[in-house]
């Protein structure tokens, strides 16, 4: 029985800062952040959108009322926490209306912990083939203001949803793993940017990628040509080719550089725009690739690469459907990156300075959000969401 991806939504915020805008601002040369890290844009979150409104726009958009139904496992991914108790998964329960006889939890592994999710979805529905599983994966990725790590911030969700028999892509069983207590990229509790050892941890991502690598080839028995394309973790566009290249080098492989970047090309459009999205980024990568690539996938093997600084590195791989072009939302989620607003520096630079009471007093987030859900803002301790709208 072949379990794997079902249905994949994405959302992100409202408005979206030009790299060049912020390199003007910076006096830096815009070339270093649109070919040095490969970034055209980043989305930048208004008050009133948050990981749960972008989860909730993600997932509503994609689930039809049987699969709502039929889904007793929601697992939210993030490292960007609203509550250190509550799992922002009832949340969105609540906002879009999924069963109360269901299991909701909240993980976390930097940008890992959508990967851990996805295989605790698969061995659920491998026990239980008539149930849904649905992972969210939501992040907001922030930086000090004028620091390197500035032009990587971004912000979005991924909803997957995991079946029996998907439309998308049937997840292979092997996998290969690599952990390793490294300080590369981390956030206290007491901060609300990530301390980040940024040439450290790029060098940590790509000699992860090659221990994950040698696992799973050691469990499946692959090689490179055994998979059509590959997705990687992106934390900007940039770090995925060099993961590209370092794998092709890793297994020895004798293809030409330009041939290698087209290879991975229409993983990177999304998330070039978008920015980095934490958790959600590998699936905002899937469902790029799906829906923005010129050949058909059908029946063919994905290698897939997800990585969470700290770390927690996955490789693992999946075929795609042969019908999976019939169950994209490619023009939804095109239109929702173009109808972004674009901010100039200062309109960032104030959003960037926005924070909510800290002490719970009543506050009222001012109306920015165009998506369908918004965060109204906090009484007594307690964060207040709105349907503004159906879809997209
Ligand atoms: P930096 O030090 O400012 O940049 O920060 P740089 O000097 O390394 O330059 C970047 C690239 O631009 C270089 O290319 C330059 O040559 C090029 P490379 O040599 O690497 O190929 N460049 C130019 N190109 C064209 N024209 C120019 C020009 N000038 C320079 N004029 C850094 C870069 C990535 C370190 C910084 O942005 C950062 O710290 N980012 C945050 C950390 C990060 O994203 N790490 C990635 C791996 S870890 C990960 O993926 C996990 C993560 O998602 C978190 C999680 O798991 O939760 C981050």
């Amino acid at each position: 029985m072949n379990i794997g991806i079902d249905a994949l939504g994405i959302a992100t915020s409202c408005y979206a800062l030009d790299l060049a805008t912020l390199a003007e601002a910076r006096g830096i040369d815009p070339l270093k952040y649109t070919q040095g890290l490969g970034q055209q844009q980043m989305s930048v979150a208004p008050p009133d959108e948050d990981i749960v409104t972008m989860a909730a726009s993600a997932a509503d958009a994609i689930l039809s009322p049987e699969d709502k139904a039929s889904i007793e496992l929601v697992l939210f991914a993030t490292e960007s926490g609203i509550d250190q108790s509550k799992a922002a998964g009832i949340w969105v329960q609540h906002l879009i209306g999924l069963p109360k006889r269901c299991r909701i939890i909240e993980l976390k592994q930097a940008c890992y912990s959508a990967t851990c999710a996805l295989q605790m979805a698969r061995y659920f529905v491998t026990a239980h083939p008539n149930k849904k599983a649905l992972i969210l994966a939501s992040d907001i990725a922030r930086y000090g203001l004028n620091t390197p790590g500035e032009p990587t911030q971004g912000c979005g969700a991924a909803a997957v949803l995991v079946s029996a028999n998907p439309r998308l892509i049937a997840l292979d069983p092997e996998y290969g793993l690599y952990a390793d207590h490294v300080m590369d990229f981390w956030r206290p509790n007491y901060r609300d940017e990530a301390l980040v050892d940024g040439h450290y941890s790029t060098r940590v991502y790509l000699s992860s990628l090659g221990h994950a690598w040698d696992h799973y080839v050691e469990s499946s028995g692959r090689t490179f040509a055994d998979h059509a394309t590959f997705c990687y973790h992106l934390p900007f566009t940039r770090m995925a080719e060099k993961a590209h290249e370092r794998l092709a080098r890793h297994t020895k492989q004798q293809i030409p550089s330009e041939e290698l970047l087209a290879q991975i090309e229409p993983s990177l459009s999304y998330a070039r725009r978008i920015g980095n999205s934490y958790s959600a980024s590998l699936y905002v990568g899937i469902a790029s690739l799906l829906e923005n690539g010129t050949i058909d996938l059908g029946g063919k093997r994905l290698g897939l690469f997800s990585y969470g600084s700290g770390c927690v590195a996955e490789f693992f791989s999946g075929v795609v459907q042969p019908t999976y072009q019939q169950a994209l939302h490619s023009s939804r989620h095109n239109s929702m990156l173009n109808l972004r607003q674009k901010l100039n520096y200062h309109e960032y630079a104030e959003l960037y300075q926005f924070q909510l009471p800290q002490d719970g007093s009543e506050a009222a987030t001012p109306q920015h959000a165009t998506s369908p859900f918004r965060l109204t803002g906090v009484k007594n301790h307690v964060r207040l969401y709105e349907r503004l709208s159906e879809s997209y």
